[in-house]
């Protein structure tokens, strides 16, 4: 397996980290998840890829890190990795982080590493590699149809979301998901799949990696971006085949009890692709339903090529 690191490819074992980062210590690095499908004609595209790096320079922009590479150079990166890995279906996986350094002092060199991140280099790594079963349930076989139809067991954490004004969720930061790992341990514990997080206010905002929705008299509803939920490409995406096939959609504020009483719900992200709920806090869902099923249809015929609807989110490799 080879990763670009820096603007070259370098095998699995000389892709490191000096233990000094930045990052490593404080959590600040950015990165996106990115999926690479086989597509009808026999070849590989990058499922919106444009969107993914859009959100990574937003991340870069709301941490103030100067990114040292376009994102046309980080497209061709991706695109070429996947050729040199021989990989036709990926999960890409770049990152952005803030470096170590040493500097200069009284003619000695001694390490960098405080808060402050003035001055540290910006270096910036891609791995990709096979990611079939995300959350535990899934069934995959060569040409399967994108996500799973196995229900997946939910809890609500007693993590709060972080907030805007303390971690943005909008900014896809590594520092953020200890809060994303803090709630999926507790799911582990209570022996479910996944957790969903609530905001300060008690709203449902998403999953510890995945956006949710709740389907609710034949209406879609997912929390709006205000509640603290990552803005998922999978969502718009889902947002934008829903209004396609006629059906209603809204973001409103939900609470935890609208789980319960959905018809249904689903999770969706890059790497769970969309997997129904089969219950909250023993809360019993009906999965997959009828809504989720024509969705995730919809989403699999536009990654797969099998129609030219989109072809704007197929990025050819
Ligand atoms: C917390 C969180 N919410 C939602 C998502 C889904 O976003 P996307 O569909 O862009 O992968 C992710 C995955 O990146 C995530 O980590």
């Amino acid at each position: 397996m080879v990763i670009w690191q820096n603007g070259e490819f370098v095998t699995w074992e000389k892709a490191t980290v000096h233990v000094l980062t930045h990052a490593l210590h404080y959590g600040s690095a950015i990165f996106e998840g990115i999926r690479a499908y086989r597509t009808k004609n026999g070849g590989t595209s990058i499922f919106r890829l444009d969107a993914h790096l859009q959100r990574l320079f937003n991340s870069a922009k709301i941490h103030m890190l100067d990114v040292p590479w376009t994102a046309g150079e980080l497209s061709t990166a991706c695109q070429d990795l996947l050729r040199l890995n021989k990989l036709n279906e990926a999960y890409l996986r770049p990152i952005i982080y803030i470096a170590a350094a040493e500097t200069p002092t009284q003619g000695k060199k001694t390490n960098r590493l405080s808060v402050d991140p003035t001055g540290l280099p910006i270096h910036a790594a891609i791995g990709a590699w096979k990611w079939e079963d995300y959350l535990g349930t899934s069934h995959k076989e060569p040409h399967h149809m994108v996500g799973t139809d196995k229900g997946v067991k939910t809890i609500v954490s007693s993590w709060q979301r972080i907030d805007s004004n303390t971690l943005p969720p909008a900014a896809k930061t590594a520092g953020n998901y200890v809060n994303s790992v803090f709630a999926q341990r507790e799911a582990r514990l209570a022996n479910a799949h996944e957790a969903i997080l609530l905001n300060k206010a008690g709203m449902v905002t998403d999953g510890s990696g995945e956006n949710i929705f709740v389907v609710k008299n034949g209406k879609l509803l997912t929390p709006p971006l205000s509640a603290g939920c990552l803005e998922g490409v999978t969502r718009d995406s889902l947002l934008t085949l829903a209004r396609d096939l006629s059906i209603p959609t809204a973001e409103p504020d939900l609470p935890r009890t609208d789980l319960y009483t959905a018809d249904e719900a689903f999770f969706s992200g890059t790497a769970v692709e969309m997997a129904p709920i089969a219950s909250v806090d023993g809360r019993t869902l009906h999965a997959p339903g009828p809504i989720f099923e024509k969705l995730r249809k919809a989403l699999n015929t536009v990654i797969r090529g099998e129609t030219t609807d989109y072809a704007e989110w197929r990025y050819p490799v």
